[in-house]
């Protein structure tokens, strides 16, 4: 159990990274840690934003600052959302339903996986939130429809359409540690899950993990096999056309690098953009989001909103991706540790940092809302 003076004594959020590795099952917390190849983007995506000085103002009166923006015409009270990730129940048995819950009680936007591990409609049932439903094209264009059209029932404001994915990326850590959703206990994998005894009871005691959009039990596989099984390959901008047809109300697209991909979105009716390289989860020595994200508002800010996603775990770097002109971040490791340490308390904790982070830096910048969080304050090394 990781208590909530544990929690309390959580700084940062590499502090939380650290408890959750000491909570988790080692292949889960591999699964959420780590990155395709060399990890170098994986590092890259983090380290980028050191690139950046913040050359602030001084006697501007910013005690109080105002944190808010809007995206896709919701009003946010922290400039950032929580980016989808898949199978949240891997890290802890709350999964999805705790870091709904602490998005909505942080007044900002929850992405659900297409692969979650809780339902479309039991995360819906469940938060009053604003809920963003994020989308792989499936292989079965029937399965595809159903999604889309159980998403918009169940309330979800956008869909994401996520593009960097046309294949899995190659992440070692997982076929080392036997990975499977859902989890199988092999020798090696018992054996971890005895030093991981919080997370072993809730996996033996719980509900078992699946993916929960999907009807029946799926064989345990790699996730590399499943979405090799499950997902389009051959994926082209008319599918994304299709995609947006069928939805028909806000999309963003998610794991764009280039400005001139962010162009072709824009025409095809999508209207906001995630730049991101999942995380560095897929193309190794893909470009940082940050290091990419100013020509990319530069070309389409004026007709898309444009959200930073990878590698944010300081309230500095949310600063820095607004200075250049973001609308939001998205953050996926950063709550999932919080998560894998401590379930609901854990998400909330990892939101009160960097809102407090968020708080603290805009009151040093001499920033008292979001529009004074301009390239001015920005400086190059
Ligand atoms: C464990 C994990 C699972 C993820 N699953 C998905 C997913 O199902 N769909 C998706 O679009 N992105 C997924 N992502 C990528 C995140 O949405 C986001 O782009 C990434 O985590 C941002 O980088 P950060 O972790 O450094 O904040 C996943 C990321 C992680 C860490």
């Amino acid at each position: 159990m990781t208590s909530p003076a544990a929690l309390a004594r959580c700084l940062n959020i590499a502090d939380l990274r650290q408890r959750a590795r000491q909570r988790a099952h080692r292949a889960s917390f591999d699964y959420l840690d780590g990155g395709a190849d060399d990890e170098v983007t994986l590092r890259r995506n983090s380290e980028a934003f050191a690139r950046f000085e913040l050359h602030y103002r001084v006697l501007r009166e910013a005690a109080n600052p105002d944190t808010s923006v809007t995206l896709l015409g919701e009003s946010l009270a922290l400039p950032l959302i929580l980016s989808p990730t898949a199978c949240q129940r891997l890290f802890h048995t709350e999964g999805e339903l705790a870091a709904a819950r602490a998005a909505a009680e942080a007044g900002t936007v929850f992405c659900l996986s297409t692969l979650s591990s809780t339902s479309i409609e039991t995360i819906a049932a469940s938060t009053t939130g604003p809920k963003w439903f994020q989308f792989y094209l499936w292989r079965d264009r029937g399965l595809a429809r159903e999604m889309i059209q159980r998403a918009k029932q169940a309330g979800f404001k956008a869909i994401i359409l996520t593009v960097d994915l046309p294949a899995h990326g190659n992440r070692e850590r997982d076929p080392r540690n036997g990975f499977t959703i859902p989890p199988r206990m092999g020798l090696l994998q018992a054996w971890h899950a005895l030093r991981a005894p919080a997370w072993t009871f809730d996996y033996l005691s719980r509900e078992p993990i699946r993916y929960a959009n999907l009807s029946g039990n799926a064989k345990a596989t790699s996730l590399q096999s499943f979405i090799g099984n499950h997902f389009a390959q051959g994926f082209n901008w008319s599918d994304a056309e299709w995609m947006l047809d069928e939805w028909n109300g806000p999309a963003v697209i998610k794991g764009v690098v280039r400005p001139d991909d962010a162009a072709t979105a824009a025409a095809a009716g999508f209207r906001c953009v995630m730049v991101s390289n999942h995380g560095g989860r897929q193309l190794d020595h893909s470009p940082a989001p940050i290091n990419v994200a100013e020509p990319i508002i530069d070309r389409v800010g004026h007709e898309m909103e444009v959200v930073v996603d990878g590698g944010i775990r300081r309230g500095t770097d949310v600063l820095k991706a607004l200075a250049l002109g973001a609308k939001a971040v998205g953050i996926g490791r950063a709550y999932l540790y919080g998560l894998a340490a401590g379930g609901l308390p854990g998400v909330r904790r990892a939101l009160e940092i960097l809102q407090n982070e968020i708080v603290r830096d805009m009151t040093l910048l001499g920033a008292a809302d979001r529009s004074l969080v301009t390239r001015e304050l920005l400086g190059r090394r």
